[in-house]
């Protein structure tokens, strides 16, 4: 074996030094174990050398020792000279390994690599607690000397700093990597929250609006949300934002009825500072929902100038505050709601024709609880649950005849009024179960065409006569939706045309 010259005391410590900056410049644990063995090798002219970090916990030593892939070696910390060494403090230098009782020939089996001689010290960090060893084998020529013995030291007190940054550099890394799957972990129960699911109902209407969400999910359209009040419009608005592609960037409501016209403008779009005395500059709705959603509820109720400011941000994709000279750009996903028809107003010149179609891509109906009457008890159980867990009750229920009269009530405020009523009934009910006793005056009577009591509960009539009653009721539906064309009313029933002319027959229902 050639033997490599020795390099004089002052050249090593120049050696050292470099080493050192190399070492210090890496962050990762497993590539810088890697580059002190190399230089260690070089540096003492010898064949291999590895570090050993020591595992306090689990009280073993850990290495990168070459067994051939990226495999670590793990044993027990008092086994070996790597072991004597860390638990003595010690250097011992072995000048023929197989004679030392300490040494630990299972790793020379594990590795394929036979060792003569070696030398060995403790890695101290700066407080002096010993976190590993540091260990050359097998001297090119000879043994290893006092020399070796005070450049391995040197070189073990800078890479021992080295190896601690790294290791708290990966302690970092990993609860960085923890706190990461801790937020991902709370969005996803924000996201269930107002996913699809959020929306209650098992009826055609409701489910295809659920169905209409899911399959936008991907998309960033905008979508037009109509319906009366309370009919569950901003659920709806937030279910279409936390199953996009933007679930994890804001969420931002305006009510556009909720301001006079004078403040909307700079509500929406922010304004610059000295606009009026005292005025600081704010940054708007549409910034604050940068990257996200923006919901503007009664967007019908908007005047003629801020529609034509909104159209321009949704054309050009930048605006500009109140009372600013530079043009801001902004990314956002509009999201709109109304209770107004917007194609009468469109008529009357009080909403724009290039508004209406920007805003309304897709657009989503929300039906008024009257005309839903069977999601009701699926609805008030929902909101009675809901009641319980928010207000920490141990849960409580309807009597069927509870639930009876809320079926036929009236509902002119729709699902949020229901809600309300809930959690009134929950808040006064003296026991769990809330029956006929617990109701109201208040409850809005029973609307005029409302099926009667009887048709919803099915108790006082059979159910073939419920179902005559819901048929008749849906084919009517259907012919009326598709003005009476008896084929598309015939496939949106699921019936051939022959079979809903019999029907039609059978119930007196004029085609
Ligand atoms: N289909 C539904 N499923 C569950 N909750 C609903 C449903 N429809 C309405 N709600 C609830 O009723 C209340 C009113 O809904 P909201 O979205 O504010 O109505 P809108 O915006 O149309 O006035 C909310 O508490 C909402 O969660
Ligand atoms: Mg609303």
């Amino acid at each position: 074996m050639a033997s490599m010259p020795q390099p004089e005391p002052q050249e090593k410590l120049s050696a050292i030094l470099a080493i050192s900056r190399k070492m210090n410049s890496e962050r990762d644990l497993g590539t810088l174990l890697d580059v002190v063995a190399r230089e260690a090798t070089d540096l003492l002219g010898c064949e291999r050398a590895s570090i050993f970090i020591l595992d306090r916990e689990r009280n073993e030593l850990w290495s990168k020792v070459a067994l051939g892939s990226e495999e670590i070696l793990r044993f027990d910390a008092r086994l070996g000279i790597a072991g004597s060494t860390v638990s003595t403090g010690e250097t011992i230098n072995v000048r023929d390994a197989y004679s030392d009782p300490r040494f630990y020939g299972v790793i020379d089996g594990q590795t394929g690599y036979r060792t003569r001689n070696l030398l060995a010290l403790p890695l101290r960090n700066q407080h002096g607690e010993i976190i590993g060893a540091f260990e050359v084998l097998n001297k090119r020529t000879g043994t290893f000397h006092q020399r070796d013995e005070e450049s391995l030291a040197a070189l073990a007190a800078h890479a021992a700093i080295a190896v601690e940054t790294a290791q708290l550099v990966g302690e970092l890394r990993r609860s960085q990597d923890e706190l990461v799957q801790q937020n991902a972990h709370l969005w996803r129960e924000v996201e269930s929250k107002y996913s699809s699911h959020g929306i209650i109902g098992t009826g055609h209407k409701i489910q295809q609006v659920v169905r209409l969400i899911d399959r936008i999910r991907d998309s960033l359209v905008n979508v037009l949300i109509t319906g009366e009040s309370g009919t569950g419009k901003e659920l709806v608005a937030k279910a279409v934002h936390y199953t996009s592609p933007r679930a994890r960037r804001p969420f931002v409501a305006l009510n556009c009825a909720a301001l006079p016209e004078t403040l909307l403008e700079s509500e929406l779009f922010g304004i610059e500072k000295g606009v009026a005395t005292g005025v600081q500059s704010r940054m708007g709705q549409f910034q604050k929902a940068e990257g996200g959603t923006l919901f503007l509820d009664e967007i019908g109720d908007l005047s003629l100038t801020a529609q034509a400011k909104i159209l321009r941000v949704l054309q050009e994709r930048v605006l500009e505050r109140v009372g600013g000279r530079t043009s801001i750009p902004v990314d956002v996903r509009l999201l709109a709601a109304t209770n107004k028809d917007l194609e009468s107003e469109i008529a009357k010149g009080q909403f724009r024709e290039d508004l209406y179609y920007r805003i309304k891509v897709i657009h989503i109906h929300m039906p008024p609880l009257r005309e839903i009457r069977e999601e009701i008890p699926l609805l008030a159980n929902h909101f009675l649950k809901d009641y319980c867990r928010e207000s920490g009750r141990s849960p409580m229920e309807f009597t069927g005849d509870v639930l009876r009269r809320l079926t036929t009530a009236a509902w002119p405020g729709n699902a949020r009024q229901l809600r309300n009523e809930v959690v009134r009934l929950a808040a006064c009910a003296r026991q769990s179960v809330i029956a006929e006793d617990d109701l109201w005056e208040g409850l809005p009577a029973a609307a005029a065409g409302a099926p009667t009591e009887a048709k919803v509960a099915g108790q006082t009539q059979s159910l073939k006569k419920a179902i005559e009653d819901l048929e008749r009721r849906m084919i009517a539906e259907a012919l009326q939706g598709t003005r009476n064309n008896q084929q598309q009313a015939a496939r949106i029933l699921g019936l051939s045309r022959q079979g809903l002319i019999n029907k039609m027959k059978r119930y007196g229902i004029s085609g």
